[in-house]
């Protein structure tokens, strides 16, 4: 259902929410369960998103049978599935494609079509299909899918161009059953990886991985029924911490994992924010409007590009002028024209932005493009001295649960509405597919 947010802005957020469980770390744990045959996997702390729900159609149109509600998910999987996946379901998001490795590793063949690209960028898969090759697939392109196929997957030594989070995990779920040993280099570090590493681990898998970028796995030749729990979603704390920012408010987030977010907390305490960081909890306090602050997106533990929007929106009214470098994805400034719409001064140099502070937004009718860009945007309208409209909010259900339950919470003026039924009012159109 299409909806937009309707934002009254400019009252500082004041409370506390919890953290939910972390979509980038359920999806790969979700996909882990096509490996198991006859038995199930039960996860903990799933948040409730767009993109989950579509995981679990995905699995359930392979034949597994998924239940999930209050945040507890059973997925049960019988000794035969379906080796190809629907294009419909992998065209409605990337991270579908994280059921090529285990696919291909339990059945010994899957068909997926190719995800394409999408609004933040062209995201091949090159790296994964690079890798699937060295441990012995074949891997053929007819009409747009990918045809993997293999006669058992053996160990291999396979170093990562770049490392890459979906491939990581593909490679890494793909040699669970692969004769003898695959070392994989150059991996992502992602909190999200070693999430994936416990819950294959309970699965009974024999993965070694001491976050120096080098995963180690001995193939088994078969798993067995396990339960996993799934680590906070540190993007979602971060865009918290920063809508607190941005309003000049208090926001606290419980039930977090701190060291996952020092990237964030190290910027912000260059900016001048002022933080408090416990075990399982971290606040944001008010204090004087914060200070400039450059960066560049990186992989983990880099500072991540899934917060660089949302970053930006509160440097806008930083003082003085920031630059932020995105060299993670290629396009991933889509947000920049809406917040220059709502008073931002943004400049796009290649592949930085060079923001110059201003000492407020103003209310306007902007678009979410992506996820991420759609989060920015809430936080510039909440930040705002006036309404702002934020269409195409279904963006943003794909990562943030509850987003307006826990706004409210925190004391802002926010109301989703639908738009399905709004003929004509549907708001300002953006090319692209959702990614
Ligand atoms: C994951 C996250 C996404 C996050 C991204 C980077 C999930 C479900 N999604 O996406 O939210 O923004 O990590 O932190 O976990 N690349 C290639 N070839 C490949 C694979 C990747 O060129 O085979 C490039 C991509 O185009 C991109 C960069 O590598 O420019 C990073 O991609 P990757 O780390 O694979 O991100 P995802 O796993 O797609």
């Amino acid at each position: 259902m299409e909806s937009k947010m309707k934002i009254i802005g400019g009252v500082p957020l004041r409370g506390s929410i919890e953290a939910q469980g972390a979509k980038n770390a359920t999806l790969p744990v979700m996909a882990a369960a096509i490996l198991l045959k006859d038995q199930k996997l039960s996860i903990s702390r799933v948040p409730d998103l767009l993109d989950v729900n579509t995981m679990a159609d995905l699995l359930r149109s392979l034949g597994a049978s998924v239940t999930f509600s209050g945040h507890e998910m059973e997925i049960s999987v019988p000794g035969e599935i379906s080796w190809e996946t629907p294009s419909d379901l992998v065209r409605k998001m990337r991270a579908s494609s994280l059921v090529l490795g285990p696919l291909l590793a339990r059945c010994g063949r899957a068909v997926m079509p190719l995800p394409g690209g999408c609004s933040i960028g062209s995201r091949p898969i090159d790296l994964h299909l690079k890798g699937l090759t060295r441990m012995g697939a074949t891997i053929e392109l007819v009409h747009g899918a990918v045809h993997a196929t293999t006669k058992g997957l053996v160990g291999s030594r396979i170093y990562l161009d770049f490392p890459s989070v979906g491939a990581t995990e593909n490679l890494m779920m793909a040699a669970v059953f692969a004769r003898g040993e695959t070392v994989l280099e150059n991996t992502a570090r992602e909190p999200e990886i070693f999430n994936l590493v416990e819950a294959l681990r309970s699965m009974g898998a024999s993965i070694e991985a001491d976050g120096t970028g080098v995963i180690r796995i001995s193939g088994v030749d078969t798993l067995h029924s396990a339960s996993s729990r799934i680590i906070p979603d540190r993007i979602e704390i971060c865009t918290y911490l920063l809508a607190g920012v941005a309003t000049g408010g208090e926001v606290t987030v419980t039930d977090i994992i701190p060291n996952h977010i020092d990237s964030l907390l190290a910027k912000l305490e260059e900016a001048g924010a002022t933080l408090k960081v416990e075990d399982s909890r971290v606040t944001v306090y008010p204090g004087e409007r914060i200070k400039s602050v450059s960066l560049k997106t990186l992989p983990y533990p880099g500072f991540p590009t899934d917060l660089q929007p949302q970053i930006m929106t509160a440097l806008c009214l930083a003082e003085g002028t920031s630059v932020i470098q995105e060299s993670v994805f290629q396009s991933r400034f889509l947000h920049v024209s809406e917040l220059n719409k709502m008073g931002a001064k943004i400049d796009i140099q290649s592949n930085s932005a060079v923001i110059t502070g201003v000492e407020r937004f103003t209310g306007a009718d902007v678009v979410a493009t992506d996820l991420r860009a759609g989060a920015a945007l809430v936080i510039a309208g909440l930040a705002a001295g006036d309404t702002t409209m934020v269409y195409h909010l279904g963006h943003i259900c794909r990562g943030y649960e509850a987003m307006e339950e826990k706004l409210l919470r925190l004391g802002a003026r926010v109301q989703v509405i639908s738009t399905e039924k709004e003929d004509g009012k549907g708001g300002p159109s953006f090319p692209g597919p959702s990614c």
